[in-house]
């Protein structure tokens, strides 16, 4: 991973937020506080709105990179289709490249990577319009969880314990583009580990005062326990050995932060991997960042290095 040591060896950087997924609101929050810390380290930061905007700023000249931090699909930023353009236009991103943004944002085709390589990740089911989900169920046994395969912040993520309510979950999950899986739902403790640059963070436990980790719980709730380190001994190593297996697998780079969930055996399961993390005041990756001793301030940094890609590798 290059170092940077002057501010103005990035140049002018583009900070780009909001866009038009469901999650607008909270990348507007992630991406003031990213201007923020950047402009305190003497970096030349400018705020974008969205991919469109950016692009007139960029045929104008105005920038030299670009620090995204834009959640979710279809103009999100997090699956591909901004890091396909950039890339076209030479102009340098932090994080993951066109793979590993396009690969992380599907749960369907990442749980199939996963399980290709023997890497741990709950039994699914795709549902297709018109399946039965009763016999989707049946396979997997219920409690079941059912979600879109491309959201993010647990938007149109369902619990069901019973077979009556199935419908109503699929119908909730339906509501967003793409498909939608159905998964064994993990019964234990929920995890995530932050990765920066070629180093899994210390993990977090994430203790949700109420029954889980919803949107409410994530951005609202002021009562959700954090732990970090999550876990301790070969646990804790274990998981981040896992997380970071799990990025490479989905060819990512850079940074992101991946989803476990932790049975009551002990067995690690592998949800999702964000390549765009969230860096609100309730983010986990800036928490991680800060237990090994990196401010904030530093952990933008460290992400805007990311954008000098290593050249010469395969
Ligand atoms: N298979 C599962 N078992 C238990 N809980 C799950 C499972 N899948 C999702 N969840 C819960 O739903 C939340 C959101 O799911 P996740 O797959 O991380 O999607 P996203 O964060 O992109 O919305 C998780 O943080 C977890 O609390
Ligand atoms: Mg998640």
């Amino acid at each position: 991973m290059k170092q940077i040591s002057q501010p103005s060896a990035f140049g002018r950087v583009a900070v780009l937020m909001g866009g038009s997924s469901s999650e607008r609101e909270v990348s507007l929050n992630s991406g003031a506080n990213v201007l923020e810390a950047l402009r305190a380290k003497g970096v030349d930061a400018q705020p974008v709105d969205g991919i469109p905007a950016l692009v007139e700023a960029l045929i104008a000249k105005k920038f030299d990179r670009v620090f995204n931090i834009l959640h979710g699909n279809k103009g999100g930023g997090e699956d591909g289709v901004l890091q396909g353009l950039l890339e076209a236009l030479n102009v340098p991103c932090t994080g993951s490249g066109v793979l590993g943004t396009a690969l992380a944002m599907d749960k369907i085709r990442t749980k199939q990577v996963w399980m290709t390589l023997g890497l741990p990740t709950p039994k699914y089911m795709r549902l297709a319009p018109g399946d039965d989900v009763h016999t989707a169920a049946r396979s997997l046994g219920l409690p079941v969880i059912v979600k879109p395969a491309c959201e993010g912040s647990s938007v149109g993520v369902s619990r069901v314990f019973n077979d009556a309510d199935l419908e109503a979950a699929v119908e909730l999950a339906a509501r967003y583009p793409g498909e939608l899986l159905m998964e064994q739902m993990i019964v234990g403790e929920e995890l995530t580990v932050g990765i920066l640059g070629e180093e899994s963070l210390p993990s977090i436990r994430i203790v949700p005062a109420g029954e889980y980790y919803d949107y409410h719980a994530k951005y609202i709730a002021e009562d959700t326990q954090y732990l970090c380190p999550g876990l301790d001994g070969d646990a804790e190593s274990e998981v981040r050995r896992l997380a970071l297996a799990a990025f490479h697998a989905v060819g990512c780079s850079g940074w992101s932060r991946v989803d476990v969930m932790r049975d009551r055996a002990g067995k690690f399961f592998l949800l999702e991997v964000n390549t765009a993390p969230g860096m609100t005041s309730h983010s986990l990756v800036p928490k991680a960042a800060r237990e090994v001793g990196i401010d904030f301030e530093t952990l933008c940094w460290r992400i805007l290095e990311t954008s000098f890609k290593e050249t010469g590798k395969p």
